[in-house]
């Protein structure tokens, strides 16, 4: 399916390596280890571009000719073991669906697992469903999975996105089962990625748990700023349209060059059409951004006690803070004590609100980050 853009800056999905920026080395470092049969896991925060790289080097892997098959399965919307057996029976069942009597062998296969087909009413790609019941049935669900798998007859590689909320399931043991079976295929590269530095560090090197040492770690890091500015550059001029230097210096500060908040400002300017582009137009945007989510931000200030709603507004007035509980900080800005900081810090974290950037903890949603800073100090 070839997708008709309008806006060359993507803000949701993959749209071809036309509009995709930069990414060589880690796109090459995948491949590399894919090349070995070596697992690896991308870590980074949240929109800074992991299933992105992970689509673009299934583009590649796919455009090259190469036989190889490439298996992509998303966990972050799994809940439970027999979620996740769904993901990747239907990831599997879609790269193999055209083979002949390919659903008879699946379905047989996995029979005491009673197999459905249904079709996304939405994208009218198929779907499987298992029912899953015990521990067995997941070995077995997993199983037939790599058996069907390991048939195929080009090179394969798997790729678990999200791959943390296994930790997450309330079975405990999925990951002991699924390194198990894992390890049964060792010819088959397993590429891993998530947000969640601190669990998928916990999965991967602490000693004692299934994954230790099982795959090589690679933090995705932020596109660098030269790169970034001539990739839209070249989108602007395409248009036949200009941007200055100084603009798109002030874009990569304000979004702190996170790669989808930078995407969606360059969106939002595309979209207006100017001939120039400079400080004025900028600053357009950013006021439109901070505007169109402003009732998203109002509700979380409805969602949170007045303590950690004031810490978010400190960490963004300092667009991030080193140490939280330090003296200085807590009565700059009347937080009260080390100890109610530390609780509300810890409460921001599990809601995801704010992270440890770069050494410092910043306001995790950027643009949340600059609507509280605009809004109570003075911008
Ligand atoms: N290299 C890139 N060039 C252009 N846009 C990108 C790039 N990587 C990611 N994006 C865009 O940024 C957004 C967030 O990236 P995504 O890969 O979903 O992040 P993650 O998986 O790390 O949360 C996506 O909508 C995607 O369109
Ligand atoms: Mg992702």
């Amino acid at each position: 399916m070839k997708t008709v853009i309008t806006n060359p800056f993507v803000t949701g999905g993959y749209a071809g390596p036309e509009y995709f920026c930069d990414r060589e080395n880690e796109t090459k470092r995948l491949a590399d280890a894919i090349e070995s049969r070596r697992n690896l896991t991308l870590i980074s925060l949240r929109r800074m571009g992991k299933t992105g790289l992970l689509r673009h080097l299934k583009h590649r892997i796919e455009e090259s000719g190469k036989p190889c098959a490439v298996v992509y399965t998303d966990l972050l919307p799994t809940m439970n073991c027999n979620e996740m057996l769904n993901a990747v029976s239907t990831a599997l069942f879609r790269v193999r669906q055209k083979e002949k009597n390919f659903m008879e062998k699946m379905f047989g296969l996995m029979g005491s697992l009673r197999p459905r087909l249904s079709i996304d009413p939405l994208t009218g790609e198929p779907a499987v469903e298992l029912t899953v019941e015990t521990t067995t049935d997941i070995s077995t669900g997993l199983d037939s999975i790599m058996r069907l798998i390991s048939e195929i007859k080009r090179d394969i590689v798997f790729m678990f996105d999200e791959f943390q909320q296994i930790a997450r399931y309330p079975e405990k043991n999925t990951e002991a089962i699924l390194r198990t079976v894992i390890q049964t295929y060792p010819v088959i590269p397993f590429i891993f990625s998530g947000s969640s530095k601190h669990m998928l560090e916990n999965m991967f090197m602490s000693a004692g748990s299934p994954f230790y040492q099982s795959s090589e770690l690679i933090y995705l890091e932020r596109i660098p700023e030269n790169d970034y500015a001539e990739f839209i550059k070249s989108h602007f001029q395409k248009a036949g349209r200009e941007i200055d230097d100084d603009s798109l210096l002030k874009i990569f500060r304000w979004t702190r060059l996170h790669t989808w908040y930078i995407q969606y400002v360059c969106n939002i300017i595309y979209e207006q059409g100017y001939r120039n582009t400079g400080a004025d137009e900028v600053n357009r945007a950013f006021h439109r951004i901070m505007t169109d989510f402003e009732p998203q931000y109002i509700n979380y200030r409805n969602l949170l006690s007045s303590h950690q709603f004031r810490l978010l507004i400190a960490v963004a007035a300092e667009d991030g803070v080193d140490q939280p509980t330090a003296g200085g900080f807590i009565s700059r800005y009347g937080l009260t004590s080390p100890s109610s900081v530390a609780a509300s810090l810890k409460s921001l974290t599990d809601r995801e609100m704010v992270v440890q950037d770069q050494g410092k903890w910043q306001v995790y949603d950027v643009f949340f980050s600059r609507w509280l800073q605009y809004h109570y100090s003075g911008g």
